[in-house]
């Protein structure tokens, strides 16, 4: 079978197991630009999350696809220097008004880096309730939201009969999966992935993938990818961020996941979707 057939099939496969995502915007970025001392480096962007939608950040290394989504959840805040201008409405209000709290918004709106990150020591159960410990958040039955994090983070079968090992001992990619899980026990709407899984191998890629499928019929999920072939399985929608010599980054163009790869407007997004550069 040719790349090319083995691709379209990818694209059919993902699409009669992906939901329709709703119409509903549960996430939106209106006019936001962003500043890191006097160096602007994002301009002017606009975009729109609809509900339980997948959608991949797609563009070269340096473009600002980090930064975008760490304004999405006000990590972008923690960064000294760090300036933003415009809004991101969650659920319609700004979530840089005074009367919002950060800390709310990081549990709603959760993030999985690129490099996994579970506390090594610490056992696999005590990880996934980590993020319900530290926030104070109440939950009970503990042993429920144990098992079901860990099942819909695809990790459950691996690591049930060994829940008191250290998380350390863990693959990289079933330590990537673990950190799904932990920032699902606080039961966020929206999940923020910045390149989740450029350092695991091919199969752990795919589990990753196939989580990120599942977990998007109850999450809206927004995804740093520079795998192309990864947008066009797990993503909806996708944007094209680029920046220009000396220039801020901006979204090129954007759209559904199979405009921009099969019918792409920009002669730059075509380039780029084809490997052309970047
Ligand atoms: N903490 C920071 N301080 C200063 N400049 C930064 C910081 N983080 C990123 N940048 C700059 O912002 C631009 C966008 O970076 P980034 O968002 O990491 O791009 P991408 O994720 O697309 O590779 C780059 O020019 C980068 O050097
Ligand atoms: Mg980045």
């Amino acid at each position: 079978m040719s790349t090319a057939e083995f691709e379209s099939v990818d694209v059919l496969e993902a699409e009669m197991t992906t939901p329709a995502p709703s119409m509903v915007t549960e996430l939106e970025a209106r006019n936001v630009s962003v500043w890191f001392g006097p160096r602007k480096v994002l301009e002017g962007v606009n975009m729109s999350f609809p509900k339980h939608s997948v959608t991949a950040l797609i563009g070269p290394s340096g473009c600002g696809k980090s930064t975008f989504i760490r304004t999405l959840n006000r990590l972008h805040e923690l960064i000294p220097g760090a300036a933003l201008a415009g809004e991101i409405l969650y659920e319609g209000k700004d979530i840089y008004s005074r009367d919002v709290d950060p800390v709310h918004i990081r549990l709603a709106i959760g993030m999985v880096f690129q490099k996994p990150n579970p506390f090594p020591s610490m056992t696999i159960r005590g990880n996934v309730l980590s993020g319900l410990k530290l926030s104070g958040m109440k939950r009970s039955n503990h042993d429920d939201i144990v098992e079901e994090t860990l099942t819909a983070a695809g990790l459950w079968t691996e690591v049930k009969d060994r829940l008191d090992r250290a998380g350390g001992e863990l693959s990289g990619g079933q330590q990537q999966r673990l950190v799904i899980a932990r920032a699902l026990a606080v039961q966020p709407h929206v999940l923020l992935m910045d390149e989740p899984c450029s350092a695991l191998d091919p199969a752990s890629t795919l589990k990753i993938e196939e989580t990120i499928r599942q977990l998007s019929k109850e999450v809206t999920i927004v995804i740093v990818t520079h795998n192309m072939q990864q947008a066009v399985r797990v993503a909806d929608n996708t944007a094209f961020f680029l920046a220009a010599e000396n220039e801020p980054g901006r979204v090129i163009e954007q759209g559904s996941t199979t405009e921009i790869f099969g019918n792409p407007k920009d002669e730059r997004t075509l380039d780029y979707v084809n490997g052309r550069f970047g």
